[in-house]
């Protein structure tokens, strides 16, 4: 069960670039882009909303007007949603201390704070509660992966007191890493330098942990998921679909694949592991889609195999062509029998010619 607290606030940073996912983010920001059939912060917003947040400031900076238009005051989801917007970026610690300013939290209470490209399962109700009871400065809710050198590297006593915070470290110490969801006391932010750039990872924690104050882990192992580079991204998307993670925000039964109103998958084609077809997309007759993103307006072509791969909004795949760990940018038209594999890459309205690029003479 999970277990929801009166009132919550929380911070969301959405500013980064996103650039580990270009050219998808050239358009939109990684927080908007469209997962499982709705823009990915929707289901951090309901699954928040579930554990009793109920006000939230967005810390935008990479283009910041995008995200009012798409989730207004928040009425819609339960929620009243407040924008703060960064002149230029500040950085995770200058952002939450910008955004900080459309807080009502008096100075002892708690406040969640979450990176903006995480899918969680773990039970922020309870990160908050031993927050308190162990009057934290700081809780960190901490996951563990198989390469902690990406990630920020936390390593904790055997009373869950964080001993150092280590930021992309070449020579991490465990493989327990921050999983981008904290519980803040109110005062503690009020202490990062206003109008500054200032990293959480790199100076705020590390400081925090010098100067004796209390930061504190959250060890958990539940689904847990950094969507910021293509393959996790498609990842998210699909585990979305499949309930692997349960969300409130999925537009429709968890399955094999969701399609989005209009959609047309032929009856003819082949789409399973979790696919998402967007809104009036066409999957024509011997096509197969696995795993994978197709967004709005795209059509498969006849025949063709799409794998792990995201399609952008309006992209051409036509017939016979197979990606595999693709991503095709909004417009894009890969023309009939291409091979697209690992991490292959096509520019916004790009148009490639039949078979302009393959990667092996058997398909
Ligand atoms: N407003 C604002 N301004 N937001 C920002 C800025 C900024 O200048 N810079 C980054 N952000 C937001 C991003 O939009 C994202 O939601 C969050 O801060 C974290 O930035 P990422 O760029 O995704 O960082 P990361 O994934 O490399 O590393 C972070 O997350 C890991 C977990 O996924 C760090 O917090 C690591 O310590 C952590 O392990
Ligand atoms: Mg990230």
């Amino acid at each position: 069960m999970e277990s929801s607290l009166p009132d919550l606030e929380a911070i969301l940073l959405v500013g980064g670039q996103g650039t580990r996912l270009r050219p998808l983010t050239l358009g939109t920001p990684k927080p908007l882009l469209p997962t499982a059939g709705v823009p990915f912060l929707a289901h951090q917003l309901a699954r928040a909303r579930s554990f009793g947040v109920r006000r939230i400031v967005f810390a935008t900076s990479y283009k910041a007007s995008m995200f009012e238009p798409v989730f207004g005051d928040g009425a819609a989801l339960g929620l009243e949603l407040v924008y703060m917007t960064e002149e230029e970026p500040l950085g995770t610690g200058g952002a939450i201390r910008n955004a900080a300013q459309g807080l009502t939290a008096g100075p002892a209470d708690p406040v969640l704070v979450l990176n903006g490209d995480i899918l969680s399962g773990h039970d922020i109700g309870d990160q908050v509660r031993r927050h308190v009871a162990r009057e934290a400065a700081v809780t960190l809710h901490l996951t563990e992966v198989d390469d902690p050198t990406r990630f920020g590297c936390v390593p904790t006593d055997d009373e869950d007191r964080v001993t150092a915070f280590l930021e992309k470290t070449p020579t991490p110490v465990t493989n327990r890493i921050n999983a981008g969801c904290y519980v803040f006391t109110r005062s503690v932010i009020d202490t990062i330098p206003a109008g500054e750039v200032v990293s959480v990872e790199r100076q705020t924690f590390p400081g925090l942990i010098a100067s004796g104050e209390l930061v504190l882990g959250y060890p958990d192992r539940t689904y847990w998921l950094d969507v910021g580079t293509p393959a996790a991204f498609v990842r998210g998307s699909r585990d979305l679909v499949l309930g692997r993670l349960a969300s409130p925000a999925l537009p429709g039964p968890a399955g094999e694949f969701l399609t989005l109103p209009g959609a047309r998958v032929s009856a003819e084609a082949k789409v399973t592991g979790g696919t998402a077809v967007g809104a009036r997309a066409v999957v024509e007759a011997g096509a197969s889609v696995a795993g994978s993103v197709l967004g709005d307006d795209c059509v498969i072509g006849e025949g063709a195999s799409v794998t792990d791969s995201v399609v952008g909004r309006g992209a051409h795949v036509r017939s016979g062509t197979v990606l595999r760990d693709a991503v095709i940018g909004d417009r894009a038209v890969v023309g009939p029998g291409n091979e697209l594999l690992a991490g292959s890459r096509v520019w916004p309205g790009v148009e490639l010619p039949e078979c302009a690029v393959r990667f092996s003479s058997d398909v």
